[in-house]
């Protein structure tokens, strides 16, 4: 077994995923039943948050199950950028931050990832300044850093924005953070993983109120504690850390991706098939499943690690997506493929995101009956789609058109896939083992 270097494998061009260069399009071929069993990758969003968190240990850390995609590829490049070594082994990844050598965070990389500006927190904690670019707005909203920047400076950062760089610094106290009581007017997932991590190295007790309840909070909250961090309370509203003087070396496994997870449910769902995903945290579906089971589908607990879909008539219910534990955001698309084919009306509504319904005049070409009003859509199914071109605007949008054209009649192209390769590890190779018929094609 080859223990790489992460360096050649984050060059620049393969950081832009291959398919935006080269204009590539996944064609599939729907109708085709699904069956077998997949294998659930780590989560992206643990894995991008854990490695912004890796930043704050002086020695070297290990992390597992990390997922491959271009998304991690990029925020390697971020950490590589800020002097940290990165070694490479399957899915290990050693993260080596003794050497970090500069707080100053290059434009290019973070507008292209805007996870990569969590590393904020870490940096200021650590180094006790950091300069980080604005990541922008994407696809699906604003997405502004408001409340990254305000818990910051309760946490006694200075905090300005010159020429799109946010730069926090503390002055005194020997550039050590203070601890202080936040309350986050949104429960934001960013927000609460960049100061918890802040808080981590701060002087005295932290506490977040109406902090994000999401997994992958509580699991950078293990990955800190492991690292020898006292955080109590990830995964509730409120999150309290008492800051320690240094953080040591660790070990540790990132959790499952719900989100692939959920994906893959929906894909046998609308496929009617049969399928069985591991490993999985079945608590951390909880409102997917509840929703699969509404509209007619079994889902079995088959281990406590696996979980099957087993496909029923499927009926119309309505959605509205909300922070953790609520239905997820990163779900919405997916479940909207799927109730195009489900009999009745249903009305999906997205609160978390101002403009996530990209994926609705895509469905519409493939025959969906979706009209949006404001925040919602309003559905009303039909008994089957027709595969047609397509364009994914944004990651989950591209995974839901490729579960919408596994079930439609006749052939998909779907363009935009640079958006699925940021977020789906071996996404093709794993439906065509279960059995779907689709291919990668340069157009
Ligand atoms: C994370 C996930 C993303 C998911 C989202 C919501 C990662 C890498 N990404 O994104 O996949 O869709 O949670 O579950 O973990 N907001 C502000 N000010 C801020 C921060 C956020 O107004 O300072 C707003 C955003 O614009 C958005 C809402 O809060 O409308 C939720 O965003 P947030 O929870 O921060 O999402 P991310 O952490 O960016």
């Amino acid at each position: 077994m080859e223990n790489r270097a992460i360096t050649p494998s984050l060059s620049q061009d393969q950081t832009q995923a291959p398919s935006d260069e080269m204009q590539e399009a996944l064609r599939i071929w729907g109708g085709r039943p699904l069956s077998g069993n997949v294998r659930i990758s780590g989560a992206k969003n643990s894995a991008l948050a854990l490695m912004a968190g890796a930043l704050l240990c002086p020695e070297p850390c290990r992390l597992r199950n990390v997922p491959s995609l271009v998304d991690i590829n990029r925020m390697g490049q971020v950490l590589q950028s800020l002097g940290v070594k990165l070694q490479q082994q399957e899915d290990a990844l050693d993260i080596d931050a003794s050497t970090l050598t500069t707080s100053k965070a290059p434009y290019e990389l973070v507008s292209q990832l805007r996870a990569s500006f969590f590393v904020i927190g870490s940096l200021v904690a650590r180094l006790g300044s950091a300069r980080v670019p604005l990541p922008g707005g994407c696809a699906i909203g604003a997405r502004p850093v408001d409340l990254h920047v305000r818990g910051l400076q309760a946490l006694g950062a200075e905090v300005r924005i010159e020429h799109g760089i946010v730069y926090a610094d503390v002055k005194g106290r020997g550039g050590k953070l203070k601890g202080a009581k936040i309350y986050l007017d949104y429960p934001s997932v960013g927000a609460t993983e960049t100061l918890m991590m802040a808080a981590t190295l701060a002087e005295g007790e932290t506490i977040i109120e109406n902090a994000a309840q999401e997994p992958e909070v509580e699991d950078l909250a293990n990955f800190c504690r492991a690292m020898g961090a006292k955080i109590r309370g990830a995964g509730t509203n409120t999150v309290i850390i008492v800051g320690v003087p240094r953080l040591h070396t660790t070990d540790y496994s990132i959790i499952p991706d719900r989100i692939e997870t959920g994906t893959f449910l929906v894909a046998g769902a609308i496929t009617r098939s049969e399928i069985s995903l591991s490993p999985v945290i079945p608590e951390h579906l909880t409102p997917a499943i509840a929703k699969l089971r509404e509209m007619g589908c079994q889902v079995i607990f088959e281990a406590p690690n696996r979980l099957r879909i087993v496909p029923g008539e499927l009926r119309a219910t309505d959605i509205e997506t909300l922070p953790y534990p609520g239905f997820p955001t990163d779900m919405q698309a997916q479940f909207m493929a799927l109730l195009s084919v489900s009999t009745g009306n249903s009305v999906v509504t997205e609160t978390v995101f101002e403009n996530r319904m990209g994926h609705v005049p895509e469905l519409v070409r493939m025959g969906a009956d979706i009209r949006i009003k404001g925040e919602n859509a309003i559905i009303r199914g039909v008994p089957l789609l027709s595969g047609a071109p397509v364009s994914g605007t944004d990651l989950r949008a591209s995974a839901a058109l490729v579960v919408a054209g596994l079930a439609a009649d006749g052939e998909t192209l779907m363009k935009g896939l640079r958006h699925l390769d940021r977020g789906y590890d071996n996404f093709e190779s794993k439906l065509r083992k279960l059995g779907a018929k689709l291919e990668r094609v340069t157009l």
